[in-house]
């Protein structure tokens, strides 16, 4: 027997999590910080495990997991599930032509009134139909040819906009209809992951939803952030009032907890619908999902039906396309740029085409392996995809269109005879790495701007006032290539640049002078070494005491250092390989620069040597940077997470996992307090 308290809390838990759900991803505004969330959630997680007879289907926990299945059940739709009619005109007239349409069938004259439309966005997804018994989710399904879908419960459970159950009020049957959406960021985050680990990509996020909501597999599909737009619905029964139009409808909609998209407006007659139609299409890079088009629906219920259905499409109701987002051409070359950090990415150079309203003449083929698994070549006719602000790529070969002439198979290495078409350095390809990169960071013109602002960040040589706009004039007025560069420059050059004068001149030399006494930790890390941060370029200091004995180390005396493994090891020989910048440091050097070369020796003897801390929270009386500088000077290692080498946690105000980490690996933790007593001590 489950007593009655413990139901009580289930019941409690999970109107709790469901009301924190709505919150979280219907209205994207979080109302408990994550930790709180998980804890309420394992919290009712055990409860139902200890007690199985509390599980209710529409708990907020069964929305994860569930069996792999064999196949789909076929549904039969109790209400067919419609098309609508496409204008595939995109200019006003098709707006246009539907009004009168809609006039001719209603027999209105000139002199009658215009007519009421809700106009909404049409949805790049995938149409689901859902169907609640009593207020609780009990089918979700596919469209499929109208008449039959397939039953994808629970893999549409899965999504954390759709309700599981409704509040009250609503009818004992009650079918919503909408569409399930991939957003943009979301998909371009799974693309990229899956890009680094050399696995397919998804063509486009409409593809990404309709398969994960065909997936077998509900844990996979759960992977994939979906989401949901409502737009109508299918069959509904008693126990609620009739709506008079398709706004209310949208609004009882929202009303019950479901996402409705805010951009639909009722308007009036054909000249609504173009200003409706004008106005999306010039924000439709700016929304966070693909869409097609617009849809237009008469907004009066009664009206909609005295219109009815013509070869199973509603007469009161159209869709309205905008230029596609996918488009046909032929590959005529492939680039290979180079990046600001060294990134080599292969891109396609295009017979110009207009797509998603611009005309696109290059493509990104992301990387060689990507470029490879589609199998793209010179020559080859190619499916284009630009959507939002994102960069046209290449998404698929249309093989039947390959010409016998067509270029091999795509070799970067080859093509370039490895060496960096930007700067002839050496270029490499580190193990489990989907990219090639170019090796001469410090000399590469591609990666100029970016060494230079690293070179003088505050964390490396801290060189004051030297920014963005700056190092912009310096290298497009060619007055420095490297780092090196910097050190040769007078006050008359500098007086000279775009909003400079001969003060900040002087300050900039004087600050540039400055940062000629540094460290060795400051001067390994400004020289931008991939996989070379702060720490690592701090332990590598500290390790090999001087510059000359680091060069000189190999990748086996490299891993020596505390924390340094083959990826890092590889990063720095790959760089030290590369004579151009073994030049570079060489001018550095001969420009004066010192630091103090046997840190390594001072360091020891530093009251926190050895220590390694963990900084968490907000500290009220300094910032983060302030406490990591004060705990450095004093010989200790300031580390990003929490493990078992960690000797103390400072935790500040609102200290998150890296808390809950320290306690579950019993590392000792510091408040403010403590912390500032134990710097004094020091
Ligand atoms: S209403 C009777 N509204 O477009 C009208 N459909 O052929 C039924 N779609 O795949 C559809 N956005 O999933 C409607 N705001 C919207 C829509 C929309 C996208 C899709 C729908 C179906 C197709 C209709």
């Amino acid at each position: 027997m489950v007593n009655v308290e413990v139901t009580r809390r289930a019941a409690h838990l999970r109107k709790q999590i469901v009301e924190y759900d709505y919150w979280y991803y219907v209205k994207d505004s979080p109302r408990i910080p994550d930790a709180e969330y998980d804890k309420l959630f394992r919290e009712l997680q055990t409860l139902e495990a200890q007690h199985p007879e509390l599980l209710t289907a529409d708990s907020p926990t069964q929305r994860v997991g569930g069996k792999v299945l064999d196949g789909f059940t076929p549904v039969r739709h109790a209400v067919p599930m419609l098309s609508i009619r496409t204008e595939t005109d995109i200019s006003d007239q098709g707006a246009i032509a539907f009004d009168a349409r809609v006039r001719k069938e209603l027999g209105l004259g000139e002199s009658d009134p215009p007519v009421k439309y809700v106009c909404e966005l049409k949805f790049d997804g995938l149409a689901i139909n859902l169907r609640y018994e009593q207020g609780v989710l009990v089918q979700a399904a596919t469209r499929g040819d109208g008449e039959t879908g397939e039953d994808v419960t629970q893999n549409v459970r899965t999504i954390h906009q759709i309700p599981l159950s409704l509040d009250g009020g609503c009818p004992s049957v009650l079918e919503v209809r909408g569409e399930v959406y991939m957003a943009r960021p979301d998909f371009e985050r799974y693309n990229e992951r899956q890009r680094e680990q050399g696995l397919p990509t998804l063509v486009n996020p409409r593809n990404g939803a309709a398969g994960s909501i065909r997936q077998l597999d509900p844990a996979l599909a759960a992977r994939r952030r979906l989401k949901f737009f409502a737009y109508g619905l299918g069959e509904k029964v008693e126990g609620w009032g009739w709506r008079e139009t398709h706004k209310e409808v949208l609004n009882q909609l929202e009303a019950w907890g479901f996402p409705v998209n805010s951009e639909n407006r009722v308007v009036l007659g054909a000249q609504g619908l173009v200003e409706f139609h004008r106005h999306i299409e010039a924000m439709r890079d700016q929304l966070p999902f693909d869409i097609d088009g617009v849809v237009y629906k008469v907004n009066s219920i009664a009206l909609q039906e005295k219109l009815g259905f013509v070869s199973r499409e509603p007469r009161w109701a159209v869709a309205h396309k905008f230029p596609a987002e996918e488009q046909i051409t032929v590959v005529r070359d492939i680039d290979i740029q180079v990046g600001r950090t060294g990134k080599l990415t292969p891109v396609a150079k295009l017979e110009p085409v207009f797509v998603g309203g611009v005309t696109v003449t290059n493509a990104t083929l992301h990387n060689e392996d990507e470029t490879r698994r589609k199998d793209v070549r010179i020559g080859d006719t190619v499916i284009v995809r630009r959507a939002g602000d994102v960069i046209p790529e290449v998404v698929g070969v249309v093989l039947e269109k390959r010409p016998s002439d067509a270029g091999e198979q795509f070799d970067l290495f080859k093509r370039l005879s490895g060496k960096c078409p930007v700067c002839g350095s050496r270029i490499v390809r580190e193990e489990g790495e989907a990219n090639w990169r170019c090796t001469g960071g410090l000399f590469c013109p591609a990666q100029r701007k970016e060494a230079l602002l690293h070179f003088a960040s505050r964390r490396a040589m801290n060189i004051e006032g030297l920014g963005d706009k700056l190092v912009e004039q310096l290298v497009e007025q060619r007055l420095v290539h490297t780092p090196a560069d910097l050190y040769r420059l007078d006050l008359t050059t500098l007086a000279d640049l775009e909003r400079m004068g001969e003060k900040s001149a002087n300050n900039l030399l004087e600050a540039i002078a400055h940062s000629k006494h540094t460290t060795l930790a400051r001067f390994i890390y400004a020289l931008g070494i991939r996989n070379v941060g702060e720490t690592t370029a701090k332990d590598f200091a500290r390790h090999f005491g001087s510059l000359d004995n680091l060069i000189a180390a190999d990748e086996a005396r490299q891993q020596q250092v505390p924390d340094v493994g083959p990826v890092v090891a590889k990063s720095i020989t790959a760089f030290l390989a590369e004579p151009h910048n073994i030049e570079v440091i060489a001018q550095l050097r001969a420009s004066g620069l010192s630091w103090a070369e046997h840190e390594g020796e001072r360091v020891e003897t530093l009251p926190l040597s050895g220590k390694t801390f963990v900084l968490t929270g907000t500290l009220p009386s300094m910032s983060r940077d302030e406490a990591k500088e004060k705990l450095e000077a004093l010989g200790a290692k300031v580390a990003g997470s929490v493990s078992k080498k960690t000797d103390y946690v400072v935790a500040g105000a609102e200290a998150g996992s890296k808390l809950d980490k320290a306690r579950e690996l019993n590392v000792t933790v510091l408040d403010e307090q403590q912390f500032l007593a134990l710097m004094e001590i020091k």
